[in-house]
């Protein structure tokens, strides 16, 4: 009743969205603390969330490819038309968000003259877009505005899940673990 392939993710699926939900709060975690640092700390924080944004890039484009290569369970007839709606759109919002933010973040960085340290196994350039501080300003803007955007979603999505499974009790969660007993 509850095979893995048919009424929950696959364990690929499954790896992909816990290792990034995690790497995406960790990263939410050292923005913040990379703000309230002091000026020697902020640098090293801001290191530590280039490089790891980059790395949720490259797991959110294979995360992607392998989606659209891989049929996902369908959502249950039990949730109401407006629920399904929701959900998708959030889901699709977080794809954009997930793609959308790094590349933002390396694009302001590459405007302001940056480069990015991938924990010193090699160096990421710049993007090819010349320096242009007020654009790369600007777009490190949006880019915070956007990760606050996606924090709101990620505690919409959390409630979302949890109402599902402990109020409605359709076993919404351990679509996404691998036990636990789904519900169609
Ligand atoms: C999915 C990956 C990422 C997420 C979720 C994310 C999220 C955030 C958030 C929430 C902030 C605001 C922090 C605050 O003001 O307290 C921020 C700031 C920032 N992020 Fe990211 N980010 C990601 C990837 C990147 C990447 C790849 C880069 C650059 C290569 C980058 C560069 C920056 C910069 C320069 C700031 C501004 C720091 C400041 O001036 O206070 N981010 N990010
Ligand atoms: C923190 C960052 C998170 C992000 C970016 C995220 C992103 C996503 C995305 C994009 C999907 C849709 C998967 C697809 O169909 O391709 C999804 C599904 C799901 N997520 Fe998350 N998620 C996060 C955290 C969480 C947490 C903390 C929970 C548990 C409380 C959770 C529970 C679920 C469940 C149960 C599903 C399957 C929903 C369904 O198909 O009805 N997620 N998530």
């Amino acid at each position: 009743m509850t095979a893995i392939g048919q009424n929950r993710y696959s364990s690929v699926a499954m790896i992909f969205h816990w290792l990034i939900a995690i790497a995406v709060i960790a990263n939410w975690r050292i923005a913040e603390a990379a703000h309230h640092a002091s000026k020697a700390d902020e640098a090293f924080w801001m290191g530590q969330h280039k490089a790891l944004g980059i790395t949720i890039l490259v797991l959110s484009v294979l995360r992607l490819l392998w989606r659209f290569a891989n049929p996902v369970p369908a959502m249950p007839n039990t949730y109401a038309k407006w629920e399904k709606a929701l959900a998708r759109t959030v889901h699709v919002i977080f794809y954009v968000l997930l793609i959308g933010l790094p590349i933002g973040g390396w694009l302001g960085v590459s405007m302001l003259g940056g480069s990015i340290d991938m924990w010193g196994m090699f160096t990421l350039p710049g993007l090819p877009v010349g320096e242009a501080k007020d654009t790369g300003k600007a777009i490190i803007g949006l880019h915070k505005t956007g990760g606050e955007i996606m924090i709101y979603l990620i505690a919409l999505h959390i409630l979302g899940a949890l109402k599902h499974t402990f109020w409605d009790k359709d076993g919404t969660l351990y679509k996404m673990l691998p036990f636990g007993t789904v519900k169609r």
